[in-house]
């Protein structure tokens, strides 16, 4: 549809449901669960930082994601709040470097390529689990996080004593936890606001002025960093996680590191068209955000199957019954008899999707369910509240693996489930996501039962990911 047959922005319905941009912030559950209940396609609300659009139809969905795709480009907040720690990685590039990383670094991602992990991911979740005794009270998003940084400590760098004890760890927290805090940010937004006020205003001026502003606008997405305590602490962590990996990646030119783990695989890949390779900056950014996006993604997943789990028996046992089939420790050649435990990972994928809403920003006028959004409006994508619509999952709040039997999997409408997005910016990390899902669960499983401490579970929080708020608290039980 071209935008001459679309209605204007200015008829786009306020969705007058949800609440004002402060609770949006302050009370995001609130939030959301109001989102969950919109039923019109597509409306606007006022922004924190201007006016900011929902799209709450599978269809607007897709039409954002996937068939108009090349009309957005991620929108500029999460961009800036991760530069300092992902700098031009793959989550945060835009347009050529983009473009030409995806290439670069999708062979690696392809599943033949990421098999030999899954005993890797497996002795990860085996290796946590030694450690419990038996009746021990254990917080098990936090549990869920440990196997997943091991996860990540493996396969990235092939380190096997990655704990909270390292300072590798440490730095990473801290940055991250700093990039959280910054994407919530006032002085943040109206960086990004004036930042697309540079890019709107180049569109009316000379090429010369219009050249400048854009790359002012360029160099605007890196934060500033107000001087203060938590500013230098981050400059610190920064300044490790550099000199670690510099160190890392010299090894392995060397020839003294690991060989097959993903940094080498990042430092051997070659672009198929001109054989260039990336510099050890680019490799440097390529592998802080693949911990950053991989490890607490999963972890999330992970714990919220597992509290899901516990509060319904029947899916318990199922999800055990098919774990403790298994022989020895499980490997890639399991996949295939650990369906029910990947249909749980997804189904707790569905209620709780770790990256439960993500943004991006119309870079060309763009004709979106019917009307025109102006160059400049950002777009909000929220997988939590299409994921809960009871028109694509009747009783929605029932957790219910066997909705993603693949029959139902398939009559479902392209955007009604998307946790991973979809895409040209889909996650690259989606296989070896749902390779960890099932193996962890499934290797925890044959260890040890969970009993909730509460019953009832616990309740989300969203802040960076959808965390539990205040932990999952459950006893294992040890099998002999
Ligand atoms: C359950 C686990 C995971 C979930 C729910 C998840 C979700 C997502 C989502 C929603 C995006 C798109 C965000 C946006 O467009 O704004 C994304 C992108 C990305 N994810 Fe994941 N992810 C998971 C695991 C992983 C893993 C394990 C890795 C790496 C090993 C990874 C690496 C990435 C990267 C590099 C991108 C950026 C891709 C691009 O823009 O080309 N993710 N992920």
């Amino acid at each position: 549809m071209s935008t001459e047959q679309t209605k204007p922005y200015s008829s786009l319905p306020v969705l007058t449901q949800l609440p004002n941009a402060r609770v949006f912030r302050d009370e995001r559950l609130k939030a959301l669960d109001a989102l969950a209940s919109v039923r019109d396609e597509i409306g606007k609300i006022e922004g924190l930082a201007g006016q900011v659009v929902f799209v709450t139809s599978p269809e607007a969905v897709h039409e954002v994601l996937v068939s108009q795709a090349r009309c957005f480009e991620k929108s500029p907040v999460l961009r800036m709040a991760l530069h300092p720690l992902a700098g031009e990685g793959l989550f945060t590039s835009e347009g050529a470097l983009w473009k030409r990383q995806r290439k670069l670094m999708s062979p690696i991602f392809q599943p033949n390529q990421i098999k030999q992990f899954a005993s890797q991911m497996a002795d990860c979740a085996q290796r946590a689990a030694d450690t419990w005794s038996h009746n021990q009270m254990l917080d098990i998003a936090h549990e869920t996080t440990r196997i997943a940084m091991a996860v990540a400590g493996k396969t990235l760098f092939d380190i096997d004593t990655f704990s909270e004890s390292d300072e590798l760890e440490h730095a990473l927290t801290v940055a991250l936890t700093w990039s959280g805090a910054q994407a919530a940010a006032l002085p943040l937004l109206l960086q990004a606001r004036l930042r697309t006020r540079l890019l709107l205003a180049a569109d009316h001026v000379p090429a010369f002025f219009a050249d400048k502003l854009h790359e002012a606008a360029q160099a605007m997405i890196k934060p500033l960093m107000i001087p203060g305590e938590s500013t230098r602490e981050v400059k610190r962590a920064l300044e490790v996680l550099d000199r670690r990996v510099e160190r890392m990646i010299e090894e392995r030119r060397r020839g003294s590191g690991s060989q097959n783990d993903l940094l080498s695989r990042l430092l051997s890949a070659r672009d198929e068209d001109d054989g260039g390779t990336m510099t050890d900056k680019q490799v440097r950014d390529e592998v802080l955000t693949l911990f950053v996006a991989g490890h607490e993604t999963t972890a999330t997943g992970l714990a919220w199957a597992i509290m899901e789990m516990c509060k319904n028996p029947d899916v318990y046992t199922k999800a055990k019954e098919e774990a403790l089939a298994l022989g020895g420790p499980i490997t890639y050649d399991d996949l295939p008899r650990l369906t029910y435990n990947l249909r749980v990972f997804k189904e707790s994928l569905r209620l709780y999707p770790p990256v439960f809403m993500f943004g991006r920003q119309a870079v060309a006028d763009v004709a979106i369910s019917g009307y025109t959004l102006p160059k400049g409006t950002i777009v909000m994508l929220c997988p939590y509240a299409i994921q809960r619509h009871p028109d694509f999952y009747p009783d929605p709040e029932r957790f219910d693996p066997d909705r993603f039997l693949p029959e139902l999997e398939a009559a479902r409408p392209r955007g009604a489930y998307f946790p991973f997005s979809l895409g040209p910016r889909t996650c690259i990390g989606n296989h070896f996501a749902l390779m960890e899902g099932p193996i962890v669960l499934a290797t925890l499983l044959r260890h040890a039962d969970f009993e909730l401490v509460n019953p009832r579970g616990t309740e989300p929080d969203p802040g960076a990911t959808l965390r539990p708020k205040g932990g999952i608290f459950a006893r294992a039980k040890l099998r002999n």
